[in-house]
């Protein structure tokens, strides 16, 4: 069942408040990579366009429940403003009698921005006087933060029970593609699942264990299934606490779980150190393996050019060092040239194929990382979950 949408709100002359997920990298005051920011402009313009006046808030960082200017929203506050060529009222706090009057006084112009929701405690705790105090800025309530809905927030939860809720356009079209990878997929589903940590990836894999019909493993946490099938892996980062596990998802998944055959070793994490592509049972006592290899790129390929719907999240090798980002890469163009529908994850992913241009190529570029794994995982997202079911039907 869909979640009721915001074309399902009475919105003309309504104040409507707009979670959105604006947790953007900033370095020097400059916001570095305005995806998420932009992915929010289509619910802003359809509000503005039907008469509302969006109040929006977003989270930035991790910033201790309290004000520090290291995570202030000014510099999402100009990006948004130029994207939009529109005023942004930005505002300094995100609840109180100030910020009421500052609304109150707002000419509707443009739309409003809130100061950081982690600025306060009862953020994170979800505390009622927080919630209620949101409540006091707006008549209607709408989330469009995907990429913040596993988290049992004052704003992505609590307020969503005080105002009437609904889910916004980008919220929507996450659900969606990321419904059409879980349920009746085109068939085959290819996963590409990779990342440093096996222990970050057991539920979606074993999630996907009952959904896809291969699912390929790179990125180091393939060391953790090589040591579990008793290979020497060198100075490979592997998690012995997760042996067990590994063999289990190995014994589970038979031929549908591929590993590379062939990995990038070096004496050290470094671009300028001494490396070389080995065969994975090959691997040098003093070698750490730090990327998929030629022949593993040759199989996923193979994989990837006959599925017909791929899911892929986390990068195969230490992508940002130029040395070990060719698996990823070549990863990423085979995704891109393959006719297959494909929904990327994960911040790692996704940035590697804005890296080469590829986004376009892109079936649907989630902006969700760990939200998007949980919802794989087949966990309730408390973000959604609160939201009511709509009219629109399945
Ligand atoms: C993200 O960047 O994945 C979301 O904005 C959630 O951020 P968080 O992990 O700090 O809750």
């Amino acid at each position: 069942m869909k979640k009721r949408s915001v074309r399902e709100l009475d919105l003309p002359g309504k104040r409507v408040l707009v979670r959105v997920d604006f947790n953007v990298p900033v370095k020097d005051g400059r916001v570095t990579d305005d995806t998420r920011i932009r992915r929010a402009i289509p619910t802003i313009r359809y509000l503005l366009s039907e008469g509302a006046r969006p109040i929006l808030i977003s989270h930035l960082g991790r910033p201790k429940g309290e004000p520090d200017p290291k995570y202030s929203m000014d510099p999402v506050s100009r990006s948004l403003g130029e994207l939009l060529e529109l005023q942004v009222l930005k505002l300094d706090a995100a609840v109180g009698p100030e910020v009421e009057e500052a609304l109150d006084d707002w000419d509707g112009q443009g739309v409003a921005l809130l100061e950081n929701s982690r600025f306060y405690p009862g953020e994170t705790e979800n505390d009622p006087e927080l919630s209620g105090q949101l409540a006091r800025l707006a008549d209607l309530y709408v989330n469009d933060a995907f990429g913040a809905a596993h988290r049992a927030h004052a704003t992505t939860v609590g307020v969503a029970e005080l105002l009437p809720p609904a889910a916004g356009l980008l919220m929507e079209e996450e659900l969606d593609n990321l419904e059409r990878v879980l349920r009746e997929p085109e068939r085959p589903l290819v996963a590409i699942l990779g990342g440093a940590k096996v222990s970050d990836k057991l539920g979606v894999i074993e999630s996907l264990l009952g959904a896809a019909d291969t699912i390929l493993i790179g990125g180091a946490m393939c060391f953790t299934f090589f040591k579990a099938k008793g290979y020497e892996v060198g100075q490979s980062l592997v998690e012995d606490d997760y042996l067990d596990e590994a063999r289990w998802l190995m014994e589970e998944a038979g031929d549908r779980l591929v590993l590379p055959i062939d990995v990038v070793v070096a004496d050290r994490m470094a671009e300028d150190a001494d490396s070389r592509a080995v065969e994975v049972d090959r691997i040098p006592n003093d070698h750490m393996g730090l990327d998929i290899s030629l022949g593993t790129v040759g199989i996923f390929r193979g994989h990837i050019e006959r599925a017909r719907t791929v899911f892929w999240n986390g990068p195969m090798g230490v992508f940002e060092m130029e040395a070990f980002a060719r698996g990823t890469e070549d990863v990423a163009r085979a995704v891109a040239e393959s006719e297959a529908m494909s929904v990327v994850g994960g911040g790692d992913s996704v940035a590697a194929v804005e890296k080469l241009g590829l986004g376009d190529r892109m079936g649907f570029i989630s902006t969700g990382g760990g939200a998007s794994l949980e919802y794989i995982e087949g966990r309730e997202l408390p973000g959604v979950a609160v939201l009511p079911d709509g009219k629109g039907g399945a």
